[in-house]
């Protein structure tokens, strides 16, 4: 399926909106799926949009988007801890862009390492919900390539 682009969203997501606001922002998981279809459909580009609380199916969603145009990745938590996902990037020949909500850089040091990054084809941080509507556009109009 080339012509689909999976969203993958990790730990916690789920509670977004009511999840530290003053970092997350206000938008729930609903409101980030409806700006995923949206920039999904000006591109013609069918969606696939899952969200987990479990490292391993994470790996699975991954393995089953084998095929794919790319995957938006926020793997939340695990982007920090997972040799899993990154091997599972690596396995499926995935093109991943990694979305974080926040500007993991201006936090915590532990969030400033991502076993994703090394294996994905960009990452973009810092710009709340945003992020994933610019990911996808980056899948859909040069494969995430720089031209
Ligand atoms: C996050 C940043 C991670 O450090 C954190 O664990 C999350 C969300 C983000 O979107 O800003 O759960 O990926």
């Amino acid at each position: 399926m080339p012509d689909t682009v999976h969203v993958l969203n990790g730990p916690n997501l789920n509670l977004l909106g009511t999840r530290e606001p003053e970092i997350y922002g206000r938008s729930t998981i609903a409101d980030v799926e409806a700006a995923c279809r949206s920039a999904c459909e000006r591109h013609g580009l069918d969606l696939v949009f899952r969200q987990t609380n479990h490292e391993g199916e994470l790996v699975t969603f991954l393995q089953e988007a084998r095929g794919s145009r790319g995957v938006v990745l926020n793997a939340a938590a695990y982007t920090h801890t997972s040799v899993a996902i990154a091997d599972a990037i690596k396995a499926a020949g995935l093109i991943v862009v990694e979305v974080h909500l926040s500007n993991v850089f201006a936090r915590e040091a532990f969030r400033h390492h991502s076993f994703i990054s090394p294996v994905a084809r960009g990452v973009i941080c810092g710009l709340g919900i945003d992020g994933y509507r610019l990911a996808i556009d980056a899948l859909a109009t040069a494969g995430g390539k720089i031209s």
